[in-house]
């Protein structure tokens, strides 16, 4: 293929109308090629390759939107991501020799540099005319974060800043990023769980509950957890998305509020959670979130991300038991044991958040039928999610940039994660960040142990 990084990002003819018809779109929507309008608006964006740490003396193989691609450190450090077929004769350049030029065949010797260029074909004549002709596909990558980032939309000589993401900035907590799991269905089955926040209710019974009878004197955290009491909404943001619900508790003044984002291309948040219980109330305040290395149509690889940090206490809720919720009697195991006449593909698979998520986006199919869908109430972050990948897809279409996201003077991007206790005059329903728990106002406890409002 042609390396789209000479491309102009502009295209000569633009369309007026690019959808016909929302089938239309959801058709392309989930698609990752070079060739979809979903892998173009996807190309407008960086996105990770791989850990620092994985680029050491050997390169890479890494499949990124539906190109197989390696990476590689050069004996100066820097970073190169080419085409892993070698354009001589196809060998993969995974098995590569590391050389001052670049990335060098492992079969012939021909050398790629970093913009893949040709440099060295040693079983050729000198000077021959031949190294001009080659073009070894290549995307620019910079390093951050302790994270290898590419662009591979056009205009790779000069590409758009990388919008950095503020936790991964963050020095005030022990920041860990490590590597999730991969999975063998599209991106959007996940991304749309995360704009879907009532699943969390029924999927895995994750409600809040009774504050604990030592917890209640100090701070009773109780909320209502009926979901047709709770406050759900979604909202168009400066980073791209969020969805937000909100209890009611015993006191009118108070208000539980839960929070989870989503920014362009696959990076998702959740907000701090925090503990805090009795006699000594050590408690940590951990925030959460990820994003996605898009491999292709039906595989993508999880980067996960925690910032966790002694605090005070921004007080969180106490989650149902949930043997209880699922109605099971005291000391079974219910639908979480292993039954001899158990023949679905993960048997007992309930009772873990993180495998009841696979089960579930994987069960919809590689890439869900959407056609059908029937969507009710409960998807409206659903639909928020796929109006702002339709306009972006749109506006690539029509020669236009994306959904941009915005940043501060440092190139940073603040992402809403607020997650807990909040007085409902001071409460700001919309697409403003609520404090976060990094300066947030919350339930804290005063010296005594108490749990105040500061
Ligand atoms: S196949 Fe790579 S140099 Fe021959
Ligand atoms: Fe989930």
């Amino acid at each position: 293929m042609e390396n789209s990084v000479n491309e102009p990002r502009v295209p000569a003819a633009a369309p007026a109308k690019v959808f016909n018809t929302q089938a239309d779109f959801l058709r392309e929507f989930p698609l990752t090629g070079p060739d979809t309008l979903g892998g173009k608006m996807l190309r407008r964006y960086w996105h990770p390759v791989c850990l620092s740490k994985d680029l050491q003396d050997i390169p890479y193989p890494v499949r990124m939107l539906s190109e197989d691609l390696v990476a590689f450190r050069g004996l100066d450090g820097k970073v190169g991501l080419i085409g892993d077929r070698c354009a001589h004769r196809c060998a993969s350049l995974q098995y590569g020799q590391i050389r001052a030029e670049g990335l060098e065949c492992s079969y012939h010797g021909w050398t790629y540099d970093r913009k893949g260029a040709c440099v060295r074909m040693p079983l050729e004549p000198l000077n021959t005319p031949l190294l001009a002709k080659v073009k070894q596909k290549w995307y620019p990558v910079e390093e951050w974060a302790g994270i290898v980032w590419t662009y591979m939309g056009p205009g790779g000589d000069s590409p758009p800043p990388l919008p950095k993401i503020d936790i991964l900035a963050r020095t005030d907590g022990e920041l860990v990023v490590e590597r999730g799991d991969f999975r063998n269905y599209n991106y959007q089955n996940f991304l749309e769980n995360f704009a879907d926040m009532g699943h969390v209710y029924v999927l895995h019974m994750l409600a809040p509950g009774e504050t604990p009878e030592d917890v209640a004197p100090h701070c009773d955290t109780s909320v209502d957890i009926e979901w047709r009491h709770i406050t759900h909404k979604s909202f168009d943001t400066s980073f791209g998305m969020k969805s937000v619900l909100v209890h009611n508790t015993s006191d009118p003044d108070k208000k539980f509020v839960n929070t989870w984002s989503i920014a362009p291309p696959a990076h998702w948040r959740f907000g701090g959670i925090s503990a805090g219980l009795p006699p000594d109330f050590t408690d940590d305040r951990r925030e959460s979130g990820g994003m996605l290395r898009i491999i292709d149509d039906g595989h993508f690889e999880m980067f996960r991300h925690t910032l966790v940090r002694p605090g005070n206490f921004r007080s969180t809720f106490f989650p149902r038991d949930s043997d209880k919720s699922r109605g099971l009697a005291e000391g079974t195991a219910g639908p979480r044991e292993k039954k001899d006449y158990d023949y679905r593909k993960y048997p007992a698979w309930e009772g873990r958040p993180p495998l009841e998520d696979l089960v579930i986006q994987e069960s919809q199919g590689v890439i869900p039928p959407r056609e059908h869908e029937l969507l009710a109430t409960s998807d409206t972050g659903v639909v928020m999610l796929r109006r702002l990948w339709r306009r972006s897809m749109e506006a690539v279409a029509q020669g236009r940039e994306p959904f941009q996201i915005k940043v501060d003077e440092n190139g940073i991007f603040k992402v809403d994660t607020f997650k807990g206790f909040a007085k409902a005059s001071e409460m700001k329903l919309g697409p403003e960040n609520m404090p976060s728990s990094e300066d947030g106002r919350g339930l804290i406890r005063d010296t005594n142990g108490k749990a105040v409002f500061a």
